[in-house]
């Protein structure tokens, strides 16, 4: 079965726990970066990637040569952006043409998921959603989050 994690990373959570699904899966990766990244710094980031989320913004992508339409199983991660999905994701999503794909999604967050998994999965219509799990980026959680990210993967796949 080939798959995908597809994911966007400001700071690198994210891409820790595709990382993880990789490991566990054998997963090739594709990184959403945008032209233009928002500051990574002290509250700009907030400010830049909150008001992308919340106005949708759809920044331009750096070119990439996966197209997630050959694989079978798709895992979508995206970090929570005031509630939301991060801009560089929503681009994805609006523009993909997978169809009647597996697909599992997962978001990091510091409080809470928000509606961001709501959104993937309406951006995801016509495609089976597998599973949904969310991963808070706080130090407690963050020391489990390979066993997590494993143990959801081995649901996921052991049903396939
Ligand atoms: C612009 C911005 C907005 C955020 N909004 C939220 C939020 O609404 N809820 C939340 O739980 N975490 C929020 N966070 C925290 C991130 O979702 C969290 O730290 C995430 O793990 C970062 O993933 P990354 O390192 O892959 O970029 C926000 C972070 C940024 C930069």
């Amino acid at each position: 079965m080939k798959t995908l994690v597809v994911y966007y990373s400001l700071e690198g959570h994210t891409r820790a726990i595709a990382g993880f699904i990789a490991k566990e899966t054998g997963a090739d990766l594709l990184e959403l970066k945008p032209v233009k990244q928002i500051p990574t710094r002290g509250i700009w980031k907030f400010f830049h990637g909150g008001a992308q989320a919340i106005l949708k913004k759809t920044p331009e992508l750096l070119p990439f040569d996966i197209d997630a339409r050959d694989y079978d199983l798709i895992f979508v991660g995206t970090p929570v952006w005031a509630g939301l999905i991060a801009s560089p994701m929503r681009t994805f999503l609006t523009r993909q043409k997978v169809r009647g794909k597996r697909i599992a999604l997962f978001c990091t967050c510091m409080a809470g998921p928000g509606k961001s998994l709501q959104i993937m999965k309406e951006l995801l219509e016509g495609n089976y959603v597998l599973g949904e799990m969310e991963f808070r980026s706080t130090p407690d959680e963050m020391e489990n989050w390979e066993r997590k990210a494993m143990e959801w993967v081995r649901s996921i796949c052991g049903g396939l």
